[in-house]
């Protein structure tokens, strides 16, 4: 509450002009104040009250959170206070996920608990895969996957007892298990390859690796190089506080909608190219720009607003987002061991240029997540295509864990914003003979 007397009091002070009358509003947590304390200023009895308009939230908090900090300013990102870089150093990624999920690293045996549920759960039902052979060869990886998860709802009638904390954390297990089956299987539908079942003995991402790419041989072994890769490129992309997917995920759940219905709300919105469909949408750049000598005549197609280079901006980060410095880092390691991408001098180009460019620098356009991910799944052999589910799987890490964060905060109920009406007013209905 407001200090009396001692200092400056933790108010904004309000004046309405139109009516004379001044209000006090409370400040929170130094920089925020509650939209319904607006509501108190009116110019009479029958009036709705003062309402906040902010199209695409651009600033406004939807939530308290404690998962995941940004500071977009500084380009820091942090799980539960845990610095990106020394969880992607140190980390594996289901080591993360249960950071993300539980709010702090696992001890060995809490790891180790974890880790085999995740492995027990990792089949689908039969029936999945008779859904997934309905989907044309060609069908987009995204597309399926979305349909996928949607589906495996209807083979979990339990997972709408959203208030159990038991009944949520197996849903939970089963989501993060199988995302990586049904991607992988979506991927062999595409190849037209039979489907590769999940090996209880391998990791999380070598069992991955394994559904995705054996063939005729009986114990298919990753490379331990690209095993990492792909553990660190799945800790950069679990979690990142309130992002579009994010809150299509809170607003489907707070409907108290089952996990596996809102997850699938949530990969329909990262299949967006603004969001996750950009790491898809860099490399079809990558691929249209062909050659650094066609740099210069992208460059103007963007200055002149006729494009956009895919990859770089964000909402939040106006420094250089911190994963895209690991994945570039990541993407070096990778070629050493798969030979370099040839589209890899095009990007270190674009970023070069960019860097320096008064269009970009004035607009704080760094790279972003998108920018190098796409370049280390295409040397990894995914095709575009699977790019964005690629991104899914570790994010749905994050999307349960602040599904389940919504869930428990009393604060919170069904997301139902407020509108500016801008429509025709009251008028009766024409007989279509008079219309026209
Ligand atoms: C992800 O929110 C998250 O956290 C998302 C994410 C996560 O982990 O969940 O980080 C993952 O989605 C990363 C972003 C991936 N998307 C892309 O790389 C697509 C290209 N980037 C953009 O379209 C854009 O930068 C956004 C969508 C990422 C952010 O858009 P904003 O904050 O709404 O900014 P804006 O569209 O209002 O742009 C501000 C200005 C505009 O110019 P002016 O109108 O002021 O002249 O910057 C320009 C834009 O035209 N601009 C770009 C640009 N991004 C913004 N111009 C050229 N190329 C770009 N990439």
């Amino acid at each position: 509450m407001a200090e009396s007397g001692t200092g400056p009091r933790n108010t904004l002070s309000i004046r309405d002009n139109r009516t004379g009358r001044d209000y006090e509003v409370e400040v929170h947590e130094g920089n925020v104040i509650r939209a319904m304390d607006l509501r108190q200023i009116r110019v009479n009895e029958d009036d709705f009250g003062m309402m906040s308009y902010d199209p695409a939230f651009t600033n406004t908090a939807s939530t308290r959170s404690s998962i995941t900090e940004i500071d977009g300013a500084r380009g820091i990102l942090r799980y539960r206070g845990y610095p990106i870089e020394q969880l992607a150093e140190k980390s594996t990624f289901l080591e993360v996920a249960y950071l993300l999920l539980k709010g702090d690293l696992p001890t060995a045996d809490e790891l180790d608990t974890f880790i085999h549920d995740v492995t027990f759960h990792t089949y689908a039902h039969e029936n999945v895969i008779k859904l997934l052979n309905g989907f044309r060869y060609d069908a987009h990886a995204m597309g399926i996957a979305t349909s996928l998860v949607s589906a495996l709802s209807t083979f979990y009638p339990d997972a709408k007892e959203v208030h159990d904390p038991e009944k949520r954390w197996i849903q939970i297990v089963r989501l993060v298990a199988k995302m990586p089956t049904l991607a992988a299987f979506a991927y062999r539908h595409h190849r037209g390859l039979p489907y590769v079942y999940p090996e209880n003995e391998l990791s999380y991402t070598a069992n991955f690796l394994n559904m995705l790419f054996r063939i005729g041989v009986r114990d298919y072994a990753p490379s331990p190089v690209l095993e990492r890769a792909l553990d660190v490129l799945f800790i950069l992309h679990a979690d990142h506080e309130q992002n579009c997917s994010t809150t299509t995920m809170r607003v489907i759940g707070s409907a108290h909608a089952d996990p596996f219905c809102a997850l699938s709300g949530a990969m329909a919105a990262l299949y967006g190219p603004l969001h996750g469909g950009a790491n898809e949408a860099v490399l079809r750049m990558l691929t249209e720009i062909g050659s650094t000598d066609n740099i210069p005549a992208f460059m103007e197609s963007v200055r002149k607003g006729e494009r956009r280079l895919m990859g770089f901006g964000h909402r939040v980060y106006k420094a250089y987002d911190p994963r895209a410095s690991i994945i570039k880092t990541t993407a070096h390691e990778v070629f050493e061991f798969t030979g370099r991408n040839p589209l890899l001098d095009i990007a270190l180009e674009l970023e070069k240029i960019a860097l320096q460019e008064e269009y970009f620098v004035s607009r704080n356009l760094y790279p972003n997540v998108d920018f190098y991910s796409g370049l280390i799944y295409q040397a990894l052999g995914f095709p575009v295509e699977m790019f964005p589910v690629l991104f899914a799987i570790p994010r749905t890490v994050g999307w349960l864990a602040q599904w389940e964060e919504m869930l428990e905060d009393s604060e919170q109920k069904i997301a139902r914003p407020r509108q500016i009406y801008t429509g025709a007013g009251e008028r009766n209905w024409v007989p279509i003979a008079d219309r026209g």
